[in-house]
């Protein structure tokens, strides 16, 4: 498996497709044009993963801003998943985002308790919950994981 930046345009419009098709974000509400949008808006960072030149997952981060180092999004193709895909992908974003800050942020959603588990196991501590956030009646869960204060960091 290889983890690159998105380049081009049918790799974003595969990963839109992923994305709008998949929870949390049929519940979220985040269609294929509103997914699109994101794959290829400049403020964002897009690594995808592929495995015999088929896009298997993804992952966007967003590095400029309050919370640098916000991983926005992270989707693994529904065949592809409990391989190992997303635990590299999370891997990858966060040796980027540790380059750059000694924070990584992620929001997951309160109806999707699995993901909460599995991003506790990778290190992430809970701050707090942001009720309706994205749309009524459910929350999204902020966590962090960090490497040290922001005084104490040295950019690599
Ligand atoms: C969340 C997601 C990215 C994880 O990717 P993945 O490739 O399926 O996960 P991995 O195979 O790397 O597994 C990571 C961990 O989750 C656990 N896991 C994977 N599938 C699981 C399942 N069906 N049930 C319970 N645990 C599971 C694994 O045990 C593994 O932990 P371990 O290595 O300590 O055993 C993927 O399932 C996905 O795209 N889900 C839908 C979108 C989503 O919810 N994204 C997160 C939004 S915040």
């Amino acid at each position: 498996m290889d983890i690159s930046r998105l380049k081009n345009e049918s790799d974003a419009r595969i990963c839109a497709k992923m994305m709008a098709e998949s929870e949390p974000w049929r519940t979220l509400q985040r269609d294929e044009a509103a997914s699109y949008k994101i794959m290829i808006d400049p403020i964002r960072e897009v690594y995808i993963a592929k495995q015999d030149d088929s896009v298997v997952g993804f992952v966007v981060l967003v590095m400029q801003g309050a919370f640098v180092g916000y991983i926005q999004s992270i989707c693994v193709a529904p065949i592809n998943r409990g391989q190992g895909v997303g635990k590299k992908l999370m891997t990858y974003a966060e040796s980027r985002i540790f380059q750059q800050s000694p924070n990584a942020f992620i929001c997951v959603s309160s109806f999707n308790p699995r993901v909460q588990t599995l991003y506790q196991n990778l290190g992430y501590e809970t701050i707090g919950e942001i009720k309706d956030y994205i749309v009524s009646g459910h929350s999204e869960i902020l966590m962090r994981k960090s490497i040290g204060a922001i005084n104490d960091f040295v950019q690599k």
